[in-house]
């Protein structure tokens, strides 16, 4: 079984690297500025925002039983997520869709022929549930709500595209609640000890989803417990 971990090197990604090595998958992975501190794995230097590197990247690759991307940013040096819509940046704007939404898009574009196969195949982006519509009460950190509803939108209209195309790819957006990583960590002093889990545990909780999940899944936002959430 062959698997791609997409950001192989962030906090989800590297726990979901050793899990899927550890399972006796052959994983593949990629990197972008860091280069990886461990051996598992062939590794592929990508910038998933540039569609020539993921050309590049398709081309090196055999076919795959399991896609998921990890990459994904929340806060950068300079800028945090908004607290109201006076704070909103344009450049931190666009810096949240080129990063959180428009990678999964060129992924599907061009991963589409290497996840057709005649037994169940996955295509997974680590989403959030703050990217759900309706769940959305508080308010705030709207360009990151906006790139995962976006990113959210593309799931459920890439799944019902492959429906027919690929019938046996299973299509989700996952939300993997809050796990102690540098994408998280500015906000951890917020989060209750019993809700902030650590990304070996996540790892497991995904990997037991995917064994449950069947093609027929498809087109949903899941989170860590398999519970559907509305989109
Ligand atoms: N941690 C949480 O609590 C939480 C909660 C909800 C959703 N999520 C989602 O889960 C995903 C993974 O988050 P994480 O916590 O593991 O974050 P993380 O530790 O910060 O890892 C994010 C990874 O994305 C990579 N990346 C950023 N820009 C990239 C680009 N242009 N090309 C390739 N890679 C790029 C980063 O690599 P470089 O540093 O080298 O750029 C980094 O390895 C994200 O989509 C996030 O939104 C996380």
């Amino acid at each position: 079984m062959n698997v791609l971990i997409v950001g192989g090197v962030g906090g989800i990604g590297q726990a979901l690297v050793t899990l899927f090595n550890d399972v006796g998958y052959n994983v593949f992975a990629t990197y972008h500025r860091t280069p990886p501190s461990t051996s598992n794995g062939v590794w592929f230097k990508c910038d998933v925002t540039d569609e020539d590197s993921i050309v590049k990247l398709a081309e090196a690759l055999p076919s795959l039983d399991v896609v998921i991307n990890c990459v994904g940013i929340l806060h950068t040096c300079n800028a945090i997520p908004e607290k109201t819509i006076q704070s909103f940046d344009v450049d931190f704007f666009k810096h949240n869709i080129e990063t959180n939404t428009l990678p999964t898009l060129l992924l599907a574009k061009h991963l589409q022929t290497h996840l057709k196969s005649k037994h169940t195949t996955y295509f997974v982006a680590l989403s959030a549930k703050v990217g759900s519509i309706e769940d959305n009460h508080l308010g705030g950190w709207i360009s990151y709500r906006a790139s995962k509803a976006a990113l959210n939108m593309s799931i459920k209209t890439i799944a019902i595209e492959w429906r027919a195309k690929l019938p046996r790819c299973c299509v989700i957006a996952f939300h993997p609640g809050t796990i102690d990583t540098p994408l998280s960590a500015p906000f951890q002093p917020r989060i209750p000890s019993h809700q902030l889990h650590q990304p070996e545990w996540l790892a497991s909780k995904l990997h037991q989803l995917l064994n449950k999940l069947e093609h027929s899944d498809t087109g949903q936002l899941i989170d860590y417990n398999g519970t559907k959430l509305p989109w």
